[in-house]
């Protein structure tokens, strides 16, 4: 496991410190095998460009006022206004961030900058000691672990990937254009996470990685989110028609609310109840940040989605609305199959019957968010405690292992 202070020191020793022993015999031995000095070679002189070379690019230059490039830029034309952004299929140009439109979305993006974090900057010793003795966990709190790795370290690229090859591409307006390019990072911070919580407990990497194809629970939720990112990744696919911009929006749907928004709050409930009870407080602390993260992504994703509809009322049909509540009810099925796997005892203070219940829960919650009806009524949130960590005010540490506050310049002062 590297720390930041390895990273210091292997800098400082390159620099200045003595070569071993070894390594110095070494060298005086291949020293003596060398019967005469190499040649000294000359720097070579920067080469100078053609004067062919020169006279063809002024004369590219010279011919821009009537090139394609230049005409693109619609040189003269009137400048942006507010009214022509539009979430999708809009015709305005996309490189210019200001004026805004949404500023829901810039303030996210602002929002996600303040709390950048970095899974090296988090203690992982007591988990690598309770990770290797052999009673520092139970059988089925070490099936949880193996799990949730398991799961989430391919779960975040697939969600990276589908922002990147799908969303982006689709999303047109610079401002949640700006908030997507900093989810993308964010999510390739949370697959170095797992990859680092995997590597610093030196387990079987081959194993953990494979596990969406190998264990049913794990591999039908990313089966479930990989069916709904196929048409939009083919390079072809394009919105604009009803049927394009419906399937963009069972996208965005399929990942926000189900991937985000359902399949990861097993996992996450699990390994921050095992942190509650401080156990594993390395790998609670990264998750605690993630889930931090991932709230913040669902909120982005669910305003997206509303905001297209608002834009688009004709996609929003009592058939669209019927479908999508069968999506949300999948992905909630498909999560309570998961509880069972990881919980077949009780275990950590729950079991399986309060996560299904806990499921309900935030299944209504996001049919709600979407403007749909609730399909578990009276249902309760057994776990209270998830929100309280959730709660992007809260900057310290839940678990108290350390005291650096994450808030990183939000805003710029000068006084
Ligand atoms: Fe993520
Ligand atoms: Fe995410």
């Amino acid at each position: 496991m590297l720390t930041w202070d390895d990273y210091h020191q292997e800098d400082s020793m390159a620099a200045t410190a003595a070569p071993e022993p070894a390594v110095v015999a070494a060298a005086a031995a291949a020293q003596e095998v060398v019967t005469a000095p190499e040649p000294a070679v000359a720097e070579p002189a920067p080469a100078e460009p053609s004067p062919q070379a020169m006279q063809a690019a002024e004369a590219v230059i010279a011919n821009m006022d009537a090139s394609a490039g230049v005409e693109e830029l619609e040189m003269g034309a009137s400048r942006l206004s507010v009214d022509e952004k539009a979430m999708i299929n809009c015709r305005a140009d996309l490189n210019q961030l200001v004026p805004f439109k949404y500023d829901w979305a810039w303030q996210k993006y602002l929002d996600g900058c303040a709390n950048h974090w970095m899974p090296q900057e988090i203690n992982m010793t007591a988990d690598v000691a309770t990770w290797k003795s052999s009673d520092g966990l139970s059988e089925d709190e070490r099936r949880i672990v193996m799990r949730s790795l398991g799961y989430f370290s391919t779960a975040d690229s697939l969600v990276a990937n589908n922002l990147v090859l799908g969303i982006y591409r689709l999303i047109t307006n610079p401002e949640c254009r700006q908030y997507l390019l900093r989810q993308a990072f964010e999510e390739a911070i949370h697959t170095h996470a797992y990859q680092y919580c995997i590597e610093s407990l030196g387990m079987d990497e081959g194993e953990i990685f494979n596990m969406y194809r190998e264990v049913p629970s794990v591999a039908k939720k990313a089966a479930w989110s990989l069916s709904h990112t196929h048409e939009l990744s083919d390079p072809n696919f394009s919105t604009g028609t009803i049927e394009a911009d419906q399937q963009l929006l069972r996208n965005l749907i399929g990942f926000y609310g189900v991937t985000e928004g359902i399949f990861f709050y097993c996992g996450f409930t699990q390994i921050l109840s095992m942190g509650r009870r401080n156990k594993m407080t390395g790998v609670a602390e990264q998750f605690q940040y993630i889930l931090r993260d991932e709230s913040m992504h669902l909120n982005f994703g669910i305003d997206v989605i509303n905001q297209i509809k608002l834009e688009n009322p004709h996609l929003w049909t009592e058939d669209f609305k019927e479908e999508v509540t069968q999506m949300i009810l999948e992905g909630t099925a498909l999560e309570i199959e998961y509880a069972r796997d990881t919980m077949p005892r009780g275990v950590l203070g729950m079991n399986a019957a309060m996560m299904e219940e806990y499921l309900h829960f935030i299944a209504n919650r996001r049919l709600n968010q979407l403007g749909l009806s609730e399909q578990f009524p009276g249902v309760q949130n057994p776990f209270p405690w998830m929100s309280e960590i959730m709660d992007l005010r809260k900057e310290k540490n839940f678990f108290e292992t350390r005291v650096i506050e994450y808030q990183t310049g939000g805003a710029l002062s000068w006084d």
